[in-house]
């Protein structure tokens, strides 16, 4: 275990079925496998227990993120990596999560509607065209891309190896660790 790291919100935006969770995952290994401490914060889980109760209207998203932000905060400021998985799709609202956090590295998980829609992971895509799931992000609920983020994953174009790497390098670029010299 490594005695000195300092905390960081490393926080995953982008549409649902994007590879967000993905992402998260294949960098939390790593940084794992590295000796860091490593918090993650994945919407899907929060919902069952911090969240649980909260919808999907533009009110409980912001809620969501919220007591998800406030979470990374207290883990953060206690020194360690915390990796965030959300849709997050209001750009006011994780804007004001990165003033509240002072270490806070956004990265963009970008994949394309139809893309998503394609993969389809979790059948919901499916559900929603079929007219069981509504106010469904992309398709009739909004989603703000980041005008500047830290970090932009092009998952229809790259590998989740590529794309964790980048997330890795700019954790490293910005100081929260060490260069690895066993490179992905
Ligand atoms: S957020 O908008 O509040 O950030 P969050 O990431 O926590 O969303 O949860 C999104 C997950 O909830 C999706 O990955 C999907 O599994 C599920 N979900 C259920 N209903 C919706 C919906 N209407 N829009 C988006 N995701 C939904």
């Amino acid at each position: 275990m490594r005695q000195q790291q300092r905390g960081v919100t490393v926080w995953f935006t982008g549409l649902s079925g994007a590879g967000k969770t993905t992402i998260c995952q294949f960098v939390e290994k790593e940084l794992r496998i590295q000796g860091y401490r490593v918090e993650v914060l994945d919407g899907d889980a929060v919902r069952q227990n911090l969240c649980k109760g909260l919808g999907f209207s533009k009110e409980d998203r912001e809620e969501n993120i919220r007591r998800i932000g406030f979470v990374a905060h207290l883990l953060a400021r206690n020194n360690v990596i915390v990796l965030v998985s959300a849709i997050s799709p209001y750009r006011e609202i994780r804007e004001e999560v990165r003033k509240n956090i002072p270490c806070f590295i956004e990265v963009y998980v970008n994949a394309s509607l139809e893309v998503c829609e394609r993969r389809d992971v979790k059948g919901l895509y499916k559900k929603v065209r079929a007219g069981e799931i509504k106010h469904f992000t992309g398709i009739d609920d909004p989603y703000e891309i980041p005008l500047l983020p830290e970090v932009e994953c092009k998952t229809n174009q790259e590998s989740i190896v590529q794309s964790a790497s980048k997330v890795l390098k700019k954790l490293e670029e910005l100081g929260y660790i060490l260069p690895n010299v066993n490179e992905l």
